[in-house]
């Protein structure tokens, strides 16, 4: 659509998580005369940094090196790990991290004044600082408003959808297409002209019924990347959560996580029987990788035909779950599940996406000016599955790298040319349709006959018209994003990490290279 407004800024950075501000917050300190605009879809805390209990990890304890985080990333990886962004992560992690605590972030500490370090499935130390208990990535993000609050010369615009790149004639950024709901005079949809986008704008839970993200992850910046030329990659591989609270067959969206710190604490698994599982499945039994628990679990489930599992936390104690998890002990009491006294209801939701759009150890996308960074991205550090609390430590990580090296390569700055690809649009009535498709056939189990129907039920959603607007950009970003990801799963015929192939149960190295997603010339996967 025509923008109604059109505005300038140097950089823009779309989200306003982790990655996004700490993008514009370390873009500002390297070279202050950018201006430098955050926009995010709904207000600044809104996305799936709050959400982050277990905490962010790295080698930061006794003991502890970055080489064996390194060893632990790439073992839960499952082979598809790029080794050097990995390296990068666990080495620059611990900077990065008292990074944090110096601009404010109040971790938790012992009596003694060390730094509190947990366990989460797949790591071999305690590593992982939390705050608050498990509220760690609403303190984080607390600490970075406060931040940006404190630097006047970063422009925060909320309420603002990103619909399209701009792009100049030799395909590189140019700028971006804004739908802002109710900002003052930018109300409706407008253009930011600019000389780099950074893309934070997190994942694409949305995709299926059940997921602990928000409800702002529809893959937007996926889909936007993709409509202007960037390859994504990994798309296959979505992290499944083992330990979601289940709240019945009929509850949809945002579901409560229950944090593998809470097995990190000694909490275990038992079936309807009230047996332990998890001990014959691996050596870390249940703090395993998350794959490897959600896999077990779903096992069990479909063994025993019920619709959950059970997580036995009574032993942790009233006190201990007020001091160390009072969210979800509050969130578990609002559903009617006492922790202290009863087991807690769990199944496996979607919970984060380890693919997105492609980039370099600096985050560039294959798109000239455009940078990704966290969730939106494929840095490559998560590889077939990511290791528990390296999400927020990769959004923390490469938003200092990308504010390395984007100043000194700004391009100029260069008009926008029209974009002469077919555009199309899905309602919002066709959401529910896809959610379930999506969960049903390339959820937590994959065969390439449901992975099939799914593609041939998407097709025909979209084949449906519709009238531009906040919902319809919505869900046409999440039918883009789940053709791709679709597609990608069918042609990955192995199991590997989060990918699980009922047909293909084995891990085949000789498939093990990238699956690669992009738009053709009508704008289809
Ligand atoms: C959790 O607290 O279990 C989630 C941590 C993560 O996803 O990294």
């Amino acid at each position: 659509p025509a923008p109604g407004w059109v505005t300038r800024a140097d950089v823009v950075v779309v989200g306003s998580g982790i990655a996004g501000l700490t993008a514009a917050l370390r873009i500002d300190a390297a070279d202050p005369s950018l201006r430098v605009l955050v926009v995010t879809k709904d207000v600044l805390n809104a996305g799936s940094t709050q959400w982050a209990q277990g905490g962010i990890a790295a080698a930061l304890g006794p003991g502890d090196t970055p080489e064996q985080h390194e060893r632990d990333t790439l073992v839960a990886g499952a082979g598809a790990c790029d080794v050097e962004a990995v390296h990068a992560l666990v080495t620059e992690g611990p900077d990065a991290v008292h990074e944090l605590i110096a601009l404010g972030t109040q971790f938790d500490h012992h009596p003694d004044g060390e730094l509190s370090l947990t366990r989460e499935g797949g790591h071999h130390r305690d590593r992982i600082a939390h705050a608050g208990g498990d509220a760690t990535g609403a303190e984080i993000q607390r600490a970075l408003i406060a931040a940006v609050e404190r630097s006047p010369e970063i422009e925060v615009i909320q309420h603002a959808l990103a619909v399209d790149l701009l792009r100049s004639a030799d395909g590189g950024v140019a700028g971006l297409t804004l739908h802002v709901l109710g900002e003052g005079q930018r109300d409706g949809v407008g253009a930011v002209h600019c000389r780099a986008v950074v893309l934070a704008s997190g994942g694409l839970g949305q995709v299926f019924s059940q997921s602990t993200n928000p409800s702002v992850s529809t893959g937007d910046g996926m889909a936007l990347a993709m409509r202007a030329g960037a390859r994504l990659r990994d798309l296959e591989f979505v992290q499944f959560h083992p330990t979601v609270m289940w709240l019945g067959p009929d509850s949809q969206g945002q579901q409560p996580l229950i944090s593998e710190a809470v097995r990190g604490e000694g909490a275990f698994l038992v079936d309807w029987e009230g047996q332990r599982f998890m001990q014959g499945e691996h050596e870390l039994a249940d703090l395993a990788p998350r794959d490897v628990v959600a896999k077990a679990i779903t096992r069990r489930m479909i063994e025993t035909g019920q619709p959950h599992m059970w997580l036995d936390a009574r032993h942790l104690g009233a006190d201990f779950w007020a001091r160390r998890f009072p969210t979800i002990l509050k969130v578990c009491r609002e559903h009617g599940v006492d922790p202290v006294t009863e087991l807690i209801p769990v199944a496996p939701a979607q919970h984060y996406a380890s693919g997105g759009v492609a980039t370099d150890l600096w985050g560039r996308s294959s798109v000239p000016g455009l940078y990704a960074t966290g969730e939106v991205a494929c840095s490559g550090v998560h590889g077939a599955n990511r290791l528990a609390s390296n999400s927020l430590l990769e959004g923390l990580v490469f938003s200092r790298r990308i504010a390395e090296v984007l100043p000194g390569e700004l391009r100029p700055w260069a008009d926008p040319v029209a974009d002469e690809r077919p555009a199309w649009l899905v309602s919002g009535r066709r959401r529910r349709t896809l959610q379930d498709t999506m969960t049903a056939r390339a959820g937590v189990l994959r065969t390439q006959d449901g992975l099939a129907e799914a593609l041939a039920v998407l097709a025909e959603l979209g084949a449906e018209e519709a009238a531009p607007g906040v919902d319809t950009w919505e869900t046409s970003n999440l039918l883009t994003i789940s053709t791709a990801l679709a597609q990608a799963a069918l042609v990955r015929t192995e199991t590997r990490g989060s990918h699980w192939r009922e047909d293909h149960p084995d891990r085949d190295d000789s498939r093990a290279g990238h699956i690669d997603s992009w738009l053709d010339e009508d704008g289809r996967v």
